[in-house]
């Protein structure tokens, strides 16, 4: 069973990335389980924090993606770029850096997004891959989701309603779960 860690990168309770989030475990193929997470209380990253020991918010984080064969983030895009409370999660999650190899190593990893707006989340996505090579990660570029106009998309339910995203996040899962069981460590 390939085990894929989700992460919603935003706190926002009616998140449209937490909505595709689920839409994306809902949609894995069979033999891949999308596990999901939040950013919710990662605090801000602080090194006198560090030096006290790690939060055990941000331990439980790193365990589980650890423990996952692959990761996906979902990002909204600030600013044409990633969030900085998304980074800030991310960038606890790589201390100490003595850590990062068995944490992030070669770990097959995906980036998806959604917004209200008409970009699709093209420019975050992209702003995502010096962090994701820093980490000595191995990105996923077999697809594309760059959700737009996410109001139209989701329902109030949060649900995904739109039938060609649908199908486009679909093929996505089914082509990065693949590639996460290729490149399992
Ligand atoms: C945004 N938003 C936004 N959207 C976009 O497509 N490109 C952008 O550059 C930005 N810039 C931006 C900056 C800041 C500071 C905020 C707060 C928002 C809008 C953003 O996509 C929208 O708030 C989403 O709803 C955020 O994602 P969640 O919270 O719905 O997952």
């Amino acid at each position: 069973m390939t085990t894929i860690l989700a992460i919603a990168g935003s706190l926002r309770e009616k998140s449209f990335n937490a909505m595709l989030m689920r839409a994306a475990a809902e949609l894995a193929p069979a033999g891949a389980t999308v596990e999901t997470a939040t950013i919710k209380g990662i605090p801000l990253y602080d090194g006198d924090v560090e030096a006290a020991g790690i939060p055990p918010e941000v331990q439980a984080l790193k365990d589980r993606i650890a423990a996952a064969s692959g990761v996906l983030l979902v990002t909204p895009e600030y600013n044409n770029s990633l969030p900085g409370v998304f980074k800030n999660a991310i960038d606890w999650t790589s201390r100490p850096s003595a850590d990062i190899p068995r944490v992030y190593g070669g770990k097959a990893i995906g980036v998806i997004g959604a917004t209200p707006g008409p970009g699709g989340t093209g420019l975050s996505q992209a702003a995502w891959l010096p962090v994701l090579r820093t980490l000595g990660t191995l990105p996923f570029f077999g697809a594309r989701v760059q959700v737009a106009g996410a109001g139209k998309v989701f329902d109030d339910a949060g649900r995904l309603v739109d039938a060609a995203v649908r199908g486009q996040l679909e093929k996505y899962m089914a082509g990065f779960a693949a590639f996460v069981a290729r490149h399992a460590r």
